[in-house]
């Protein structure tokens, strides 16, 4: 080893020693509890800093598009990873019939939903989301984060159990934590794994719970495979259909329709947060039952504010507009064949299948971070995700697709890859 690079391995060693010593030191009890604990923290940020994963915000300075500009610059970029499948966070449509409803139902409630928090508009947003997914009811609240959290811990006790697929996202880990029901995780979509667990439990409610679409891998979850052991061993099925609804299926119903097997899953939880609009608000749609169940039992529906008026009206436009055509839905998809075809065929490996979510697998995190520099001066906004949001050595630039980029956006994001790909070795 050349003696130089020796010197710095032993100096990163010595640094790491005293930042070590640092972490471990006894905090000063006299000190002020405000000075405690900012010396606690920025300790513990310096901790995160250290180990590459301090995530910094890009701070946009227009509307949420397929263009925006950044602060610090009049440049325009094409954004290839928000969650805006259908292109509808500023659809001028969309935006003025949340202005009318803006005023006409004022700026908030100032309330929970059961005191004095439920106007006509919540009602008629809920009964049309019932109606989208074929359902008998569904419950609104502020996010899909919430309708996870409010679930498990409302309808399960400790006879009953729970089985959850590994990578399911953390708010259904973290609703999951929150209940008392026997709880198991089976392996990512591994349904023998599953078999086994189903067989083995003695429990009076069995429910199965699974992501429709994998956010970090674009990847599906069995649901017919996961539907039959469901009939097999009397359980119920729960799926969060973040990244499916309005988009994914034949008319945007999500994952039950790609499989064709609509209306067999017992419950959805879903987020308007995404390609219906984008503001905000989550949902559970199921059964009559339940869901006035967790209108009296559900925590984050009894004890946090009403959705406000804007962003209902938000969700009941594009609802509207979804159960009238399928337009933006079939356009997401042929721009989705586009890019992945594109670039299976320059030499790329892209993860998952069909969906929106084109994970652009490049292994080593260094590389996906200089990646992503690079296709920002090419005028591309992608992220390079790395360890520990996805596993160690399976760092990727996650590009996500929506309706309203053009071919021209398209060709033109398969440009730069296969342009940063060339002069980074990624591709021949
Ligand atoms: C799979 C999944 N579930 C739930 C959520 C939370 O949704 P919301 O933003 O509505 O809280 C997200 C958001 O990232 C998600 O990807």
């Amino acid at each position: 080893m050349p003696i130089i690079s020796k010197f710095v391995q032993l100096k990163g060693l010595e640094y790491n020693f005293i930042r070590f010593a640092l972490r471990r030191r006894q905090y000063s009890s006299a000190a002020p509890a405000n000075a405690q604990l900012r010396e606690i923290l920025s300790d513990q940020l310096n901790g995160i800093r250290d180990a590459g994963t301090f995530k910094s915000e890009r701070v946009i300075t227009s509307s949420q598009s397929t263009q925006i500009t950044v602060e610090g610059s009049n440049e325009k970029i094409l954004n290839f990873c928000a969650n805006n499948y259908l292109g509808l966070a500023n659809n001028p449509d969309v935006v003025n019939y949340s202005h009318n409803v803006l005023e006409k139902y004022g700026a908030g409630l100032s309330s929970v939903r059961f005191i004095c928090g439920t106007q006509d508009i919540h009602k008629n947003l809920e009964k049309k989301l019932a109606q989208f997914h074929g359902r008998e009811d569904t419950i609104l609240y502020a996010s899909c984060f919430d309708a996870n959290a409010g679930l498990f811990e409302a309808i399960l006790s400790g006879e009953d159990a729970v089985f959850s697929d590994e990578l399911n996202h953390a708010s259904i880990i973290d609703g999951i934590r929150l209940c008392r029901a026997q709880k198991y995780r089976y392996k990512h979509r591994d349904m023998n794994d599953l078999k086994n667990l189903l067989e083995t439990s003695k429990a009076r409610m069995k429910l199965i719970v699974t992501d429709g679409v994998f956010s970090m891998d674009g990847n599906i979850a069995p649901l017919k495979e996961i539907v039959a052991l469901a009939k097999e061993y009397n359980a119920l099925t729960f799926i969060d259909e973040c990244h499916a609804t309005g988009f994914f299926g034949k008319t945007g119903r999500g994952t039950e329709e790609y499989y064709n097997i609509t209306g067999s899953v017992d419950i959805i939880n879903s987020t308007l947060g995404k390609a219906l609009g984008g503001a905000a608000g989550g949902y559970t749609t199921g059964p009559k039952e339940l869901i006035t169940f967790l209108r009296q039992k559900s925590r984050p529906y009894l004890f946090s504010n009403s959705l406000p008026p804007a962003v209902v009206a938000t969700g009941t436009k594009v609802i509207d507009m979804l159960l009238t055509s399928n337009e933006l839905t079939e356009k997401v998809q042929t721009n989705t064949q586009r890019f992945r075809s594109a670039m299976t065929k320059a030499g790329f490996t892209i993860s998952g299948e069909n969906h929106p979510i084109c994970p652009v697998m490049l292994g080593d995190a260094r590389l996906a971070s200089a990646f992503a520099d690079e296709m920002l001066k090419r005028g591309i906004y992608v992220i390079g995700f790395s360890y520990p949001v996805v596993p160690k050595g399976k760092a990727r630039i996650r590009v996500q697709i929506s309706a309203s980029h053009s071919t021209a956006d398209i060709d033109h994001a398969i440009a730069a890859f296969v342009d940063v790909g060339k002069s980074l070795k990624v591709i021949h």
